[in-house]
């Protein structure tokens, strides 16, 4: 077989000898549900039918007649264990299960155990709450009026505002606002919507009375986070509690908060002695855990009258749901949602965001985002292109003429950021190519003329991720840093762990090519483990694109610091100073001499048998790594749609995506990353919204009403790169998880409203369905 070297592939690894190696994405080949232990019981949780009731008793007699059933758990057990309520990740408090009243339809109320899932399930339909119903707020702006029912009463503060928080200077931003030429507006919503990954929440909570110790299977992404926050709620020391989070059917931000099922199934493990498994349903899923986005945005621009911008000016409020649990670094109540000014070099900027509690479930979850960026990059994207409607520039002009220059790198933006590097234009220019702007810009010409419905929209999207420096960015308290841990055994075989946690983002792989990039071992003499808790080093999991840029750097940091020991041993070895050895193809060479070579296995077996007097045996690091900085990935998506003017339903007859991620590491992976993202930011765009009635019924509970795009409906999309590394990553890798799902519901949009734009239509919110759009095509008169 020939060897193909790492540049053959475009990636990273200089030990990846064959195609196959970079391709393969490995796996620990074990979900929670595969996990069978003896004496095993079931968990099953009833769920209150209510959006807002006072629960007036619950009546547990019939469930316990039910065969099999072991336990019925209420709140009432829990509080007098003082379990009741639970710290969210946002300074908030949360119901285990409910005591007092429901808050949201879905909601935990009681769970039932039992020898099997049929007898839980049985139970839990045996148990019978009795409700009394109160009044109901689904919309945040309402939940805000003076007369509205307060929802939290546990709480000191009466009302339902949760947050007020701002960034920039209002003032200064004010100021330009007044002396602009040319001032827009837009209000928009980006609706709430939700993972749904394949596999929903799951646990076998495992307690060892004799070892007096707690094992946790657990659809995890953070899984020593995780542990950290138990050990707070039961008050039990963290070695004494293991959590596992084996392979994991996707994340998406969905399993970064802690639900109510893990923290039952743990209890009801220690009371009954026994393994339980907790299994969540599809609808749980939908109904109760975090949901995404739901920001009512309200968007200006301040421009000159030839498309300069000058200022952005946005007032959001973030509906949070009946408690706020948003997984995001605690300080950022609104995420990163400061990144709303975009890929654009402004005067100034001032965006302020009020958050409210309302009848619904809990959440605000990371969605494939870095904390509420997906908001915020849909938000300016949108706005530049109702700006360049009201100027009459081309899209693509006005986004040019505003980026943020190459040379201007490392950038300040006017609401806190500092870019780390960027080329805005060169991206945009390869997409524009690939797409074929100019032809497409004559046939749309051509079309309108004959009264069809074309559409053309564009996103050029800077992302932030890496969270991130620990000064800046903690989850509970503890500070975001992430690690990796490096074993080279005597006969040159490689352990590593790291502390980040693969929910199918591919970390075996890529993380093993890191390493054989640096020590120079191949791919197949690394193994890369994650998610145990009693083995891996701290780390605070894996979301919001953080893997690479920071434990990626941690990985890179460990190895390097593997190398200068293992250079001390090389030049023992070669009888050379260690001045006179340098690090090159892949091995230690003398300088002048290059035939006087020790590999990485060379040294690696003297590690443990022949080390130099004075140096410790053994050829291992740790590194703990806190970034500097994010990284801030970018990249232009252009989308073109074809409406049919009879049924309002558009296609996406071409997609072109072009994305900077630094360097890359596997381009199979970014590229199977690009493709999936793209892909959920099409569905979100037009078809996925989880709506509620009045009365706090959710519609949108299920895959019947909550669709998933499936091959037939998902475009087809072409896709490239721009290399521009990141200066402070030690790979110059940035992340890419993040970005497609960021960056692509705007060039959706933005092609269907450029479709309409010659009828007068500036917005429509998304999801944009077939029916909202026939709608726009009768009220203008306008349909077949
Ligand atoms: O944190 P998460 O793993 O979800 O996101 P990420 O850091 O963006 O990485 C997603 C996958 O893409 C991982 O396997 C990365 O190592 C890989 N990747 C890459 O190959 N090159 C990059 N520049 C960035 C990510």
């Amino acid at each position: 077989m020939s060897a193909t070297k790492a540049q053959d592939i475009g990636g990273l690894g200089h030990s990846v000898r064959r195609k196959e190696d970079a391709r393969f994405v490995r796996g620990k080949g074990r979900y929670v549900d595969d996990v069978k232990l003896k004496n095993m019981c079931y968990l099953a949780l009833v769920r209150s039918p209510y959006a807002h009731a006072r629960l007036k008793g619950i009546d547990i007699s019939a469930a316990m007649e039910v065969p099999g059933v072991l336990a019925v758990v209420t709140g009432k057990d829990l509080e007098e264990a003082g379990l009741a309520w639970m710290p969210t990740l946002s300074h908030d408090q949360q119901m285990v299960l409910a005591t007092g009243k429901v808050l949201f339809q879905g909601q935990e109320v009681a769970a039932v155990v039992a020898e099997s899932r049929f007898a839980a399930a049985d139970g839990a339909a045996a148990v019978r709450v009795d409700y009394e119903e109160l009044p109901v707020v689904v919309d945040p702006h309402a939940a805000l009026e003076k007369d509205a029912p307060v929802l939290r009463e546990d709480r000191d503060e009466k009302s339902n505002h949760i947050f007020h928080w701002e960034a920039g200077d209002r003032d200064a931003t004010d100021a330009i606002f007044d002396a602009s030429d040319v001032v827009v507006t837009q209000d928009m919503v980006y609706q709430r919507c939700h993972p749904a990954p394949l596999e929903c929440c799951a646990c076998v909570a495992d307690w060892d009375a004799v070892n007096e110790k707690m094992t946790i299977y657990m659809t995890s992404q953070a899984p020593h986070a995780h542990r950290t926050l138990f050990a707070l709620v039961a008050g039990l020391p963290e070695h004494k509690i293991r959590i596992i989070s084996p392979d994991v059917g996707g994340g998406f931000g969905n399993k970064v908060p802690i639900y109510p099922g893990y923290v039952v199934s743990a209890v009801a493990s220690l009371k009954l002695g026994r393994p339980v498994k907790w299994t969540e349903e599809r609808s749980g899923n939908l109904q109760s855990t975090g949901f995404a986005r739901d920001y009512h945005m309200h968007a200006e621009l301040a421009a000159t009258k030839d498309g300069k911008i000058r200022a952005l000016r946005v007032k959001t409020l973030g509906d949070h749901g009946a408690f706020n649990a948003a997984a995001q670094p605690s300080k950022f109540p609104a995420g990163f949602y400061n990144i709303c000014s975009g890929s654009y070099d402004l005067e100034n900027a001032f965006v302020e965001v009020d958050g409210a509690y309302t009848n619904k479930a809990p959440g605000g979850i990371a969605y494939r985002c870095s904390f509420r960026v997906t908001e915020a990059s849909y938000l300016i994207e949108r706005t530049v292109d109702v700006l360049a409607d009201e100027l009459g520039i081309d899209p693509a002009e006005i986004r040019k003429k505003n980026f943020i220059a190459p040379e201007k790198f490392p950038y300040a933006t006017p609401l806190g950021w500092t870019y780390d590097s960027g080329n805005y234009a060169g991206a945009m220019d390869r997409a524009l190519e690939m797409v074929g702007y100019e032809d497409l810009l004559k046939e749309q010409e051509d079309k309108r003329g004959r009264g069809e419905l074309m559409g053309i929209g564009i996103s050029s999207f800077t992302e932030i991720v890496g969270a991130g420096p620990g000064k800046q960015c903690d989850i509970a308290g503890i500070e975001m840093f992430d690690s990796c841990e490096v074993r080279i055994h005597p006969t040159g075989k490689v352990l590593a762990r790291i502390g980040v946690q693969t929910q199918g983002q591919g970390h075996e792989t890529t993380f093993a090519q890191i390493l054989a990039e640096e020590l120079g071992i191949p791919v197949g003499d690394i193994t890369v483990e994650h998610g145990d808790t009693d083995t891996a080093p701290y780390g605070l999991g894996t979301y919001a694109s953080r893997s690479t840029p920071v434990a990626g750097a941690a990985t890179a940091v460990a190895a390097r610091k593997v190398r200068a020991k293992a250079k001390k041993i090389a030049a023992y070895l070669l009888e050379v100073d260690e001045a006179d050895l340098e690090w090159k193809d892949y091995a230690f060479r003398v300088k002048g001499a290059p035939d006087k070579t020790k590999t990485m296995q060379d040294v690696a077996f003297a590690a443990y048998t022949n080390v130099p007097e004075g140096l410790e045996a053994g050829l291992e690091a740790v590194d703990y790594y806190d970034p500097p900085n994010m990284t801030y990935p970018f990249g232009t998506y252009i989308c073109v749609v074809d409406i049919d003017k009879g049924t309002g339903d558009w296609k996406v007859r071409k997609f072109v995506a072009v994305d900077d991620c630094g360097t890359i590491i596997n381009p199979m992976v970014v590229e199977g990353q690009i493709h999936g993202g793209l892909t959920e930011g099409f569905a979100i765009s037009k078809m996925q919204l989880i709506e509620y009635d009045e009365g706090g019924n959710i519609t949108g509970g299920n895959f019947m009403e909550y669709l998933i795009p499936t091959a037939v409906e998902t475009p087809h999309y072409d896709t490239d790169k721009t290399v521009t590394p990141s200066p402070h990553h030690p790979i110059g890798a940035k992340g890419v998880g993040e970005s497609p799902n960021v960056g692509s519901p705007a060039a959706f949009v933005n092609a269907v409203i450029d479709a309409l734009s010659p009828y007068g239509v500036r917005h429509i919110d998304m999801p944009i369905t077939s029916d909202k759009v026939w709608k726009v095509l009768r009220d203008a008169g306008i349909q077949d």
